[in-house]
This record gives structure tokens, C-alpha cells and sequence, in this order.
């Protein structure tokens, strides 16, 4: 049974993204097909994203999977529906070294191990699932030799979770929408890559949250049956905000990029407030973060900073240059220092080199920080946020081919 014995694995990195023009709200639930078109910009690999390693073997006895290190179930129809439509596109592999043949037909019958892992704590509410189904859907059709490209596989990544389409490309993201009933037109296509924009810098604020929030899918299923905001918004709202920001990513201007980013990440918590019963994803570290924000944007004259919020009290934050992302960091850190035990390296995390540009560095530089002036009797809280991480607009999906990085063992299968 010397044919058994071989393992065939392929290791791919993908990144997370967030998006600008928020996806909420599904028009077909099983298709995963929204309501309306979204944009996303894609943050660099090197600070948020997910690694996995996908394995095929004759000695396989069953699918598997292992999320950071523990056993998952691919029993759910997410993950059986992204199996399905790749294993339907898998054509044959021939590995002459290793001696490895497997006929387009041999796919239904052999059994896939997948490990993946997130770079980032994946309770933190950092859009993980959005990375993983990317990377799952990416890794399976380099293994599979499937002939798509990267939109075509992005609509195969949607069935997964519906942002998960916006992380096969870097840069600047569009999910079209699309028309047709089966979902082969809803697919994501690059608008800019990485290099385009590359002067933008982003910083995220993991806020502190003891309630647990309510899921993306349960969140939206229950603001499409009850908010007549969220009709408006898709038919009325986004259509034009799709075209201008468009247009202000092309042309590289900041202060409409600004403009449009707050007023929909607002208008996506509105619609929240506006579901029945109300569902309330941020908390208040992020109404004073947006204030923080607002009055810097207003008092400067022209937008420094846009914000972003999920579904979640996190506050992703997009500075215009290095300049505007180094007072960013002195007035959050003035705003949130961190408990006067902490180490700076592990509160600001990510690309920190900002903090050097902020003339901090240690926790004397943050106690002795100016309070912003614009911000009158500005309070200085400490707790409220977990940590800071730096990053900016990052590259789309990457094989690793080395494979000391691969998660599982080239022998077994199993994870190392
Ligand atoms: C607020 O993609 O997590 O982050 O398709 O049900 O898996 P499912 O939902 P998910 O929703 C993301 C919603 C959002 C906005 C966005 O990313 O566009």
C-alpha cells in the first residue's frame, strides 16, 4: 500500500479586511447575497492575517479541521458549501517527484485536512472569519489546481461569510452586488492595489467590552425584517456613496474619502439602532473616540482622520499621512494611556515605529502628554482600551512556500 502514504499540502497567508462602504444586509441567506455593494480597504498581512495549511492524503479518513490549535466541526453549511463548489472546480494534479496522481474524478473521494491560524487574538472581534474563509477557499484551489482567478474564487469565499469575498485582493476592494439569482455575478473585484494609497495609515483601537455582542449574520437577518432604514440605505444611500468613493479612492482625495467613510460607518450603526429589538455594537470608548475625532477633523479645517466601526466597539482608524497618524497616537494615548504597569510594546502593537516619530518612549513620555487643545476638559482613561495596533493598506493573498511554516506535518497531516 506504498501509494498511501503520501501527503500533498499547499500554506497560504490572506488578510483581513474593513470595510469603508459597510455590507449589511442579505438579500438570499444561503447564497450569502447582499442587499448592496460594499468597499473595503485590505490591512497589511504582516499585522492581521490568517495562515493555513491545506492537506490532501489517500490516508485520509474524514475532512478536519483545526482553528488555532483546537478541533472545529465542518459539519456547517458554510464551510460544506465553500468545500463543495471548490472540490466541483478541482481538476487533476501530477507531483512526477513524489510520485502523486490524482484524476478530477479522484477529488470526491479524498479527504482534506485544513489548520488555520490567526496572527491577531481572534477574540478580539477583528473580522477572523472574513481571513479565514479567504484563506481556506485561496489554499484549496492552489491544492485542487482549479483554474479560477481570484474574483471567481472570491465568490466561492462569499458562501463562507459574505466579507470574506473582499480579502482575495489588497488594497481597495469592491464587492459587486450582483444581479443574478445564483450569486455568480456577486464576486469582488480590486479597485487599487496597496500601492496606490500607500501613504495611509491606520491604527486600530481594540476596545475593552464585557457584553457579548450580537453576530454579524444574526445582526443583519434581524435589521433586513425590521429596519426601513436599512431599505432606504441600500436603494437610496449606497448607490451614490458607491460612486463617489470610487471616485475619491482614484483621485486620492482624503477629505471625501473622510466624509464618506464616517457618515456610512454612522449610518451602519443608525440602521443597528433602528432594528427591532436595537442592537448597540459600540460602546461608550467609542462615542468618545468619534468625538476625539470630530472635533480634531473640525477644528484643523480639513479631515485628518476618518473612523470605521464594525459590529463591535472597536474603532479602526484611517489617518491621512504619518504626520496626521503621529498626533493621532499622542492624542489617543493622552485620551487612553495604559495602566502605568504596562509595557508600551505590548499596548501599542503592530508597526510602533509611530510612537518613536510621537517622541514616546516609555510610560513617562504618555504621562506627560499635552491634552489635546481642541478637546476642552479632555479626560484621561485608563482601561478602556486594550491596545493599540498600527498598520496600513496591505497586499491580497500569499502562497508560503516554505514548508517549515506549513501548520501541518508533511509526514502525517496532522497538526505540528
Ligand atoms: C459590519 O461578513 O461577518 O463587518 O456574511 O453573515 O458572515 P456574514 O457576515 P459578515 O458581516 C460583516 C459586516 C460588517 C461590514 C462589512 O464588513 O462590510
Amino acid at each position: 500500500m506504498a501509494e498511501k502514504t503520501w501527503v500533498r499540502m499547499v500554506t497560504a497567508q490572506t488578510p483581513t479586511n474593513i470595510a469603508v462602504i459597510k455590507y449589511w444586509g442579505k438579500r438570499d441567506e444561503t447564497l450569502i447575497l447582499p442587499v448592496n455593494d460594499s468597499i473595503s480597504v485590505t490591512l497589511d498581512p504582516a499585522h492581521l492575517c490568517t495562515t493555513t495549511t491545506v492537506a490532501v492524503s489517500p490516508s485520509f479518513d474524514q475532512d478536519r479541521m483545526w482553528l488555532n490549535g483546537k478541533e472545529i466541526s465542518l459539519s456547517g453549511g458554510r464551510y460544506q458549501n465553500c468545500l463543495r463548489e471548490i472540490r466541483a472546480r478541482a481538476c487533476e494534479v501530477e507531483d512526477k517527484e513524489k510520485g502523486i496522481k490524482i484524476a478530477k474524478k479522484d477529488w470526491e473521494k479524498l479527504h482534506l485536512h485544513v489548520a488555520s491560524y490567526n496572527n491577531f487574538p481572534t477574540a478580539a472581534g477583528l473580522a477572523s472569519s472574513a481571513a479565514g474563509f479567504a484563506c481556506l477557499v485561496f489554499a484549496l484551489a492552489k491544492l485542487m489546481n482549479a483554474k479560477e482567478d481570484n474574483s471567481e474564487l472570491s465568490a466561492i469565499a462569499r458562501q463562507g461569510s459574505g466579507s470574506a469575498c473582499r480579502s482575495l485582493f489588497g488594497g481597495f476592494v469592491k464587492w459587486i452586488m450582483g444581479k443574478a439569482e445564483d450569486g455568480s455575478d456577486s464576486l469582488a473585484v480590486q479597485l487599487v492595489d496597496e500601492k496606490h494609497w500607500d501613504e495611509l495609515v491606520i491604527i486600530i483601537a481594540v476596545v475593552s467590552s464585557r457584553q457579548k455582542e450580537t453576530s454579524s449574520t444574526t445582526g443583519m437577518r434581524d435589521s433586513v425584517e425590521t429596519s426601513l432604514l436599512l431599505q432606504h440605505r441600500a436603494k437610496e444611500v449606497v448607490p451614490k456613496r458607491i460612486k463617489q468613493m470610487e471616485e475619491a479612492i482614484k483621485n486620492r482625495d482624503f477629505g471625501s474619502f473622510a466624509q464618506l467613510t464616517c457618515a456610512d460607518s454612522n449610518q451602519f450603526h443608525a440602521v443597528c439602532l433602528d432594528t427591532s429589538p436595537p442592537i448597540f455594537y459600540m460602546n461608550d470608548t467609542s462615542h468618545r473616540i468619534i468625538s476625539c475625532v470630530e472635533k480634531w477633523n473640525c477644528s484643523a479645517g480639513t479631515p485628518q482622520v476618518a473612523y470605521t466601526f464594525d459590529a463591535g466597539p472597536n474603532a479602526v482608524l484611517i489617518a491621512h499621512n504619518r504626520k496626521a497618524a503621529t498626533q493621532l497616537m499622542q492624542k489617543l494615548l493622552f485620551c487612553f494611556p495604559p495602566s502605568s504597569d504596562a509595557d508600551l510594546n505590548s499596548y501599542v502593537i503592530g508597526d510602533n515605529s509611530i510612537l518613536k516619530d510621537a517622541g514616546i518612549e516609555d510610560i513617562k513620555d504618555v504621562e506627560a502628554l499635552p491634552p489635546p487643545p481642541e478637546i476642552k476638559d479632555a479626560q484621561r482613561c485608563k482601561g478602556d482600551v486594550s491596545y493599540f495596533i498600527c498598520t496600513k493598506p496591505g497586499r491580497g493573498p500569499a502562497f508560503l512556500s516554505d514548508e517549515s511554516q506549513a501548520l501541518l506535518h508533511p509526514e502525517t497531516g496532522l497538526p505540528k
